[in-house]
């Protein structure tokens, strides 16, 4: 049986602390807004009432790397099931400040976590769901740890440089595999340059998505 509407598109937004996301995930949903698209704008962990109680426990307590991992496929459970499937479904665009590239990046490299374990949650939790477009904003970490200076940081931004190295590697690493899914954008250039970028590639997601 086929849906009334088309499926909307699904669009993420990666990278380490500081890359300046808050900024180019208003781009994108402004993007998708200007040319009359209905847009549902949320963000991981969190995205539901639940989502967001389980978002404060990740960010400010101290827990096993392994509990930390399933709790975010928890929130991200709820976020599937009631907002991001839903939403697609009735023909609306997805934008989401982070998804599951997000675990195979912190909790998988930066952790440790064994990247089959957490594709099995993600296979689990989100079977056939993957984004239509995801961007990496990409920069070295000593620049984001710059940009994150006097910021009161949460227990992700604790993290030593060595850590972000490793994620920062890993989403490198995850964009080379799938390169039609992503668009890794230097987040060292000039916001409205990045903008820019963002605004073509989300032309382009539309054009072929009819
Ligand atoms: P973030 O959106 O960067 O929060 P803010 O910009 O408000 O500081 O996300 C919070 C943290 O959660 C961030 O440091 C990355 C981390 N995170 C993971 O470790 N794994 C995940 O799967 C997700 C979604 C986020």
């Amino acid at each position: 049986m086929s849906s009334p509407h088309p499926r909307g598109v699904f669009v993420t937004l990666e990278g380490i602390d500081g890359a300046g996301k808050s900024t180019q995930f208003a781009t994108l949903v402004g993007a998708l807004r200007e040319v009359g698209r209905d847009v549902v704008a949320t963000r991981e962990p969190g995205g539901t009432p639940l989502g967001e109680r389980i978002r404060e426990l990740l960010l400010h307590e101290t827990m096993a790397p392994s509990t930390e991992a399933l709790l975010m496929f928890a929130a991200r459970q709820e976020h599937v099931l009631r907002v991001i499937e839903p939403a697609l479904l009735r023909g609306s665009d997805v934008v989401c400040d982070r998804f599951t590239d997000a675990s195979l990046a912190y909790q998988g490299a930066g952790k440790g976590i064994p990247l089959d374990r957490l594709q099995a949650l993600a296979h689990w939790v989100h079977p056939g769901l993957r984004p239509d477009l995801s961007v990496l904003l990409d920069l070295p970490p000593e620049v984001a740890a710059q940009r994150l200076l006097g910021r009161d940081a949460d227990r992700f931004e604790r993290e030593p440089l060595a850590f972000f190295e490793r994620v920062r590697a890993q989403y490198l690493q995850l964009a080379a595999a799938e390169p039609q899914r992503w668009l890794v954008v230097d987040a060292q250039a000039a916001p409205e340059r990045v903008a820019e970028t963002l605004r073509a590639a989300l032309q382009r997601l539309l054009e072929a998505h009819g």
